[in-house]
């Protein structure tokens, strides 16, 4: 009986180990399925590193729709949740650069993060580069992770005092404090006896950002550039894929990479109204271009400047048309007057105040949404007699700048990274 039942008892456990084998089988091979289907992106094979994009997509993805969820449950500000996460990330990452001290102090009142290499004495005045992180004017931090750690490279690569701005940010505030932050910044530190203080060269000053820190550069380099008052000037300025404009959501590149990582059309409109204080339900309105429709007089004076069709050339725009609805939505730029500001999209400025601007390097991604408000704006500061680098990735994608670091690197993060690093170290 022992024995006749040994080999049932083994036959039934093998069956059994049988049929959980078969489930663990189906179950993987469900969630093996599944995760593909979460990760899988239609990616174009031109971009950097298609595969490790569509991970780090995923991932935001994640994020994000936790952060949605966290909301309608009233629980926190989606907002504050991907913050939170994204500070959690970036203190992982390991920090370098021994020989560059930092010092957390206050200008005018904002937060700061001032870089400096170690030198000697007899060395001289340093350059200085004033740096404006991005993050949707509500995201990013500036003291942590990749932006940390950027800054240090800058400062030893360059040997030049980096001063990063740690300005407040939606939605804790709105337009134009994010702006005023970051211009009171940049006026305290370029006064002379400051820059003295720093041992900075006052002709050796540069500004630059990335993504919305890039408009923010490129909105207080033209502030600064035609205030009287100012003593200590801008010599060079550096937009990494700025956001220039919200008058047409559908440039383009807005056309061409709407459902490109990590910025995604809509989640661009989305990051504009949280900037501006707007209702974030008029994003459906923004993609239609309904706040530009040719009955919206207000648009007018600056269609011209934002006329892509004419501005860029047929084999950046290619078979792309343009979308302006014959009647929109009334009193809505009205109702959101930061939609007209040159503060908020300095691409509106007119040449007369582009001309005081600073020499530019302009890097731009082909899988950007934002590439041609970058295009855009090389063009517009050449016409004003600004000279213009303009630094264009054909693999290039929104961020990569800040996925050239350890753990999350790509090969076109780390040559953007370099390229203007080079270009400041020949022109600062
Ligand atoms: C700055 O100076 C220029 C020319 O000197 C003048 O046209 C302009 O009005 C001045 N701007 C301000 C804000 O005072
Ligand atoms: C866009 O404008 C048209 C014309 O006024 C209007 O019918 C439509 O509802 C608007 N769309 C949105 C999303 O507001």
């Amino acid at each position: 009986m022992a024995a006749r039942s040994e080999p049932r008892r083994g036959g039934g456990g093998g069956g059994r180990r049988g049929a959980c084998a078969k489930l663990l089988c189906v179950w993987s091979v469900c969630s093996a399925l599944s995760a593909a289907y979460l990760l899988y992106l239609p990616l174009p094979s031109a971009l950097s590193e298609p595969l490790k994009l569509m991970v780090v997509a995923a991932a935001f993805r994640g994020v994000s729709q936790a952060a949605d969820i966290g909301q309608s449950l009233g629980l926190v500000h989606h907002i504050r949740l991907i913050n939170t996460v994204v500070t959690g990330f970036e203190s992982l990452v390991p920090l370098d650069y021994e020989h560059i001290q930092t010092e957390d102090t206050e200008f005018s009142g904002v937060q700061v993060r001032v870089y400096q290499p170690s030198v000697n004495t007899q060395d001289g005045l340093r350059g200085a580069v004033v740096f404006f992180h991005g993050g949707g004017w509500s995201l990013g931090a500036p003291k942590l992770g990749s932006y940390d750690l950027l800054c240090k490279k800058m400062a030893s690569e360059l040997k030049a005092v980096v001063v990063t701005v740690d300005y407040r940010m939606a939605p804790d505030v709105r337009f134009p404090v994010q702006f005023e932050d970051c211009l009171q910044a940049s006026r305290f530190f370029l006064q002379s006896e400051v820059l003295q203080l720093y041992s900075v060269d006052p002709q050796r000053v540069a500004v630059c950002g990335d993504s919305a820190g890039g408009n923010l550069a490129a909105a207080v380099a033209q502030q600064i550039g035609r205030d009287n008052s100012t003593a200590g000037k801008f010599k060079l300025q550096v937009l990494i894929y700025p956001v220039l404009q919200a008058l047409d959501f559908n440039t383009a590149s807005y056309q061409q990479n709407q459902k490109i990582p990590i910025l995604y059309r809509e989640l661009m409109a989305h990051y504009w109204l949280e900037y501006l204080g707007a209702d974030p339900e008029l994003v459906h309105l923004l993609l239609l271009n309904n706040h530009t429709a040719h009955d919206q007089e207000l648009a007018d004076p600056h269609r011209a400047k934002l006329d892509w069709t004419r501005v860029l050339p047929k084999d950046v725009t290619k078979h792309y048309k343009p979308v302006i609805p014959a009647t929109g939505s009334p009193g809505i730029l009205q109702r959101v007057p930061g939609l007209l500001d040159v503060r908020a999209a300095p691409l509106l400025a007119d040449l007369e105040a582009l001309r005081s601007a600073p020499r530019a390097y302009i890097m731009t991604g082909e899988h950007d949404v934002l590439r041609d408000d970058g295009l855009m704006y090389v063009r517009r500061l050449q016409q004003a007699g600004v000279s213009v680098t303009s630094r264009h990735y054909e693999d290039g994608f929104h961020g990569c700048v800040s996925f050239a670091f350890w753990p999350s690197y790509f090969a076109v993060g780390i040559r953007a990274v370099d390229d203007y690093i080079a270009w400041l170290r020949d022109h600062l």
